[in-house]
This record gives structure tokens, sequence and C-alpha cells, in this order.
């Protein structure tokens, strides 16, 4: 073997080397990169989602607004009979404090002397409305709601 031989296969040796070590290099740097970029990564991923979520919202909203709409109004139209506590419940937004001068329920004499225009009388005036009280109190019930309303209202104040 000459002298050039020598430094040759020693270059070739040295090159490989040199290519084995940069690679690996290159792998360590890129698992390392991919280390530092997981956490930018999902926080990014997390931000997309937020976003996507909103969009999507706000896309929708027409139509959930309408849903919601619907939903509201069509149980109201089929409202079952109530009990008599649960159907006071809204009655008693005016009945419990004598807002625009409903009798209080609770205060028996009143009671007694609106009773002696008859339990009927009172039913159909619940029911149609009088004086500053609305039809059925402005809500939609059934007509044996209210009469079941005004039961209570009745066995309450005695
Ligand atoms: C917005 C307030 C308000 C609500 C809600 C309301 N009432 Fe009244 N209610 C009144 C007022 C005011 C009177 C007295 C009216 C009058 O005698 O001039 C009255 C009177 C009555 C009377 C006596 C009627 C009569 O002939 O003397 C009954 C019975 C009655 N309400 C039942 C009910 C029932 C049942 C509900 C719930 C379904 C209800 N009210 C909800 C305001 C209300």
């Amino acid at each position: 073997m000459s002298e050039s031989q020598m430094s040759d296969s020693k270059f070739n040796r040295l090159f490989l080397i040199m290519i084995i070590a940069m690679s690996v290099l290159t792998i360590i740097l890129m698992v390392l990169a991919s280390f530092a970029s997981s956490d930018v990564n999902e926080e990014l991923d997390a931000q997309s989602d937020l976003e996507n979520t909103q969009a999507v919202a706000e896309r929708i909203s027409p139509v959930g607004e309408f849903a919601a709409t619907t939903v509201a109004s069509a149980p109201t139209a089929v409202i079952a009979d109530l009990t008599g506590a649960e159907a006071y419940a809204p009655c008693a937004a005016c009945h419990a404090s004598g807002a625009a001068g409903a009798p209080i329920v609770g205060d028996a004499t009143t009671w007694a002397n609106r009773l002696t225009k008859g339990a009927e009388t009172l039913y159909s005036n619940a029911i149609n409305g009088i004086g500053a009280m609305p039809a059925k109190g402005g809500m939609n019930l059934s007509d044996n709601t209210v009469k079941a309303a005004v039961d209570y209202m009745l066995e309450n104040s005695k």
C-alpha cells in the first residue's frame, strides 16, 4: 500500500464516521425539536378546538335559537293539568304579595268574602280574568289547572 492509498482509505473511514455522527446528531435534534414543540402543539390544538367550538356555535346559533323557541313554546300549548301547589306557583307572583290589589292567599276574611260569590264564579273569574287580573293570570294553563290553583288558594286561606 502506498502513502496516498493509506490516506484515501483513512479519509473514507473518517468521512463515513462523520456521516454517521451527523445522522445521529440530526436524529437527536429532531427528537429534541419534537419534545420542545409538543407543548406548543398542545396549546395550538386546544386553541383551535376552542375556535372551532365558537365557530360552530355561531354557525348553528340561528337554528339553535329557532329550536329553543319551538321547544319553549310547544309544552305551554299542551301543558298538562298540574296539582294545586304546582298550579298556584305562577299565581303567587300576585297572590302571595297582593300585587295589583290581588287578594292575598292566607287572608281568610278576604277569601271568605270572595267565596260568597260561589266557587264556580271564582273559577270562571280566574279563568276569564277579573279587574286587574288577566285571564288565567296571564299564563297558558288549562282550565282544570286554574281550578286546581283556586282550590289550593281557598284551601290555604281558611
Ligand atoms: C298579575 C297578577 C295576578 C296573577 C299572576 C294572578 N292573579 Fe288572581 N287576581 C289578581 C287581582 C288583581 C285580583 C283581584 C281582581 C279584582 O277583584 O278586581 C285577582 C283575583 C283572583 C281571584 C278572585 C276572583 C273573584 O271573583 O273574586 C281568584 C280566584 C284568582 N285571582 C285566582 C288566580 C289564579 C288561580 C291565578 C294563577 C293561575 C292568579 N289568580 C294569578 C291578580 C293576579
